[in-house]
């Protein structure tokens, strides 16, 4: 982990988070964290020595007691080296700073080792609708 730089709000392109998208194997909307990053209360980066985004995580914020936690990624090369966990970790000692009361998740269910072990999430009850297409 030591040879990683994790940062507050470190400006990031639009390029570099499509790039860190594809890296594993997700498919980047071009436009996407320009259109976004105003929303945020905060993201955190993890860049390795030469200065490639190897890590991520978005904070969204309703301006008051609640932060969201969204978009955690690690680059694709780099996964299972403990990125995720430092990157959510300073996330949440600026939420914390930034006068947040509370920090929610939600994620798919082969993470929970990695959201409630790792990075120290609860379990909560919560609810989700979909708003878009004809699912739930
Ligand atoms: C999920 C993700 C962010 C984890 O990043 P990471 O840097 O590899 O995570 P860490 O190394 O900090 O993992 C710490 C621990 O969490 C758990 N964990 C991490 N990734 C996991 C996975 N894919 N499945 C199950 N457990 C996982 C493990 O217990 C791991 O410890 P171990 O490596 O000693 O077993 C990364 O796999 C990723 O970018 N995936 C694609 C995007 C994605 O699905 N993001 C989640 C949005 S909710």
């Amino acid at each position: 982990m030591t040879d990683f730089s994790y940062r507050w709000r470190d400006p990031v392109t639009d390029d570099e988070m499509s790039d860190l998208v594809r890296s594993h194997g997700g498919q980047p909307e071009p436009g996407w964290w320009n259109g976004i990053r105003r929303f945020s209360l905060g993201w955190v980066t993890a860049r390795d020595t030469a200065g490639t985004l190897v890590g991520f995580v978005n904070v969204a914020w309703d301006g008051g007691d609640h932060a969201f936690l969204l978009d955690t990624k690690t680059r694709g090369t780099h996964q299972r080296r403990g990125i995720a966990t430092a990157v959510v970790r300073l996330a949440v000692t600026h939420a914390r700073a930034a006068g947040c009361e509370w920090l929610h998740v939600d994620f798919v269910p082969g993470l929970r080792s990695f959201y409630f072990d790792a990075c120290g999430f609860r379990p909560t009850e919560a609810g989700l609708i979909r708003l878009t297409g004809s699912g739930s």
